[in-house]
């Protein structure tokens, strides 16, 4: 049996989606079950609530949007409890190579080193910036486009993409046992090229503006670092490597992102 955790996130509900597509039997994991079905109560912040018996593979989906050591507990909850349970596959949504310089790399790459040297067999799926991110980062103020990104591009996926991607290999764990996959888009996309998409007028910003922008805007305190993170990788030309890896596990040309991106704005 196959487990998804995060199951009602935007990830984690598109993998069980592409699953049950391809008729294959699982189970939700999530925080907010529904009445009288399968689903099954997990929150990585309670291990009381961490039961992997009779799942054979597990599709660990990262909960981030925390500190690093807040992350990192999470996950290692998980691995503790998956061990513990003789979960036999252990599939991670990480973050792609090229996003080494993020702010929330850090635990991303912990948790993968943990896996591996878990004894449990693993896959990582390192998942490239998401195309509606990437929008939300350029988010127009007044009609305009202003965005600290640079002219590099980045080579955004969509969840849609990664999700049938890591149905795949839930599908069939084996094949993919001890792989690392970089799931990055074919296609570098710019701020410029979205902005052109959208018909919206584009204004670069430079960095200094955004952070005062961010250091001012009420987030939590983690925040500005990892948004500055991301522009600052992006501007630099850190993200805008493509690759391969997931055309070839889905057998097919990846979904346009520049229309989903400029969906966002
Ligand atoms: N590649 C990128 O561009 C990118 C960008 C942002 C984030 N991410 C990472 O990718 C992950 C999935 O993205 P997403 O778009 O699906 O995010 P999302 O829609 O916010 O979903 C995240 C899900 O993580 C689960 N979660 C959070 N805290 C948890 C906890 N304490 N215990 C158990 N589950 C918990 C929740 O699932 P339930 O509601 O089912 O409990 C939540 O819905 C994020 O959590 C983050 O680590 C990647």
């Amino acid at each position: 049996m196959i487990l998804v955790t995060g199951a009602s996130g935007q990830l984690g509900s598109a993998i069980v989606e592409s699953l049950k597509v391809a008729g294959v039997p699982l189970i939700s994991g999530t925080r907010s079950p529904v009445v009288g079905s399968s689903d099954r109560y997990v929150d990585f912040d309670d291990p009381g609530t961490l039961d992997f018996t009779g799942v054979e593979t597990l599709v660990l989906v990262s909960a981030g949007y925390a500190e690093d050591d807040v992350v990192i507990a999470r996950h290692e909850r998980v691995v503790t409890a998956a061990q513990r349970d003789g979960v036999q596959h252990l599939i991670y949504t990480s973050l792609a190579t090229a996003g080494d310089h993020l702010g929330f790399a850090l635990a991303h790459r912990w948790t993968e080193r943990r896996i591996q040297e878990s004894g449990v067999q693993w896959t990582i799926l390192r998942n490239g910036i998401y195309a509606d991110l990437f929008g939300a980062l350029m988010a127009p103020d007044d009609g305009v486009i202003t965005s600290p990104l640079g002219k590099h591009g980045v080579a955004v996926v969509t969840r849609g993409d990664l999700a049938a991607a890591a149905a795949i290999v839930a599908s069939n764990p084996k094949e993919h046992a001890g792989r690392i996959y970089d799931l990055v888009g074919s296609h570098a996309v710019t701020a410029e090229e979205v902005a052109r998409y959208a018909g919206l007028p584009y204004k670069p910003e430079s960095l200094d503006v955004r952070r005062k922008t961010l250091n001012t805007s009420g987030l939590l305190p983690f925040q500005p670092s990892m948004l500055l993170s991301l522009y600052s990788s992006a501007a630099h030309g850190f993200l805008k490597g493509t690759g391969s890896d997931l055309e070839q596990l889905l057998g097919r040309p990846l979904t346009d992102t520049v229309p989903v991106a400029a969906g966002t704005l």
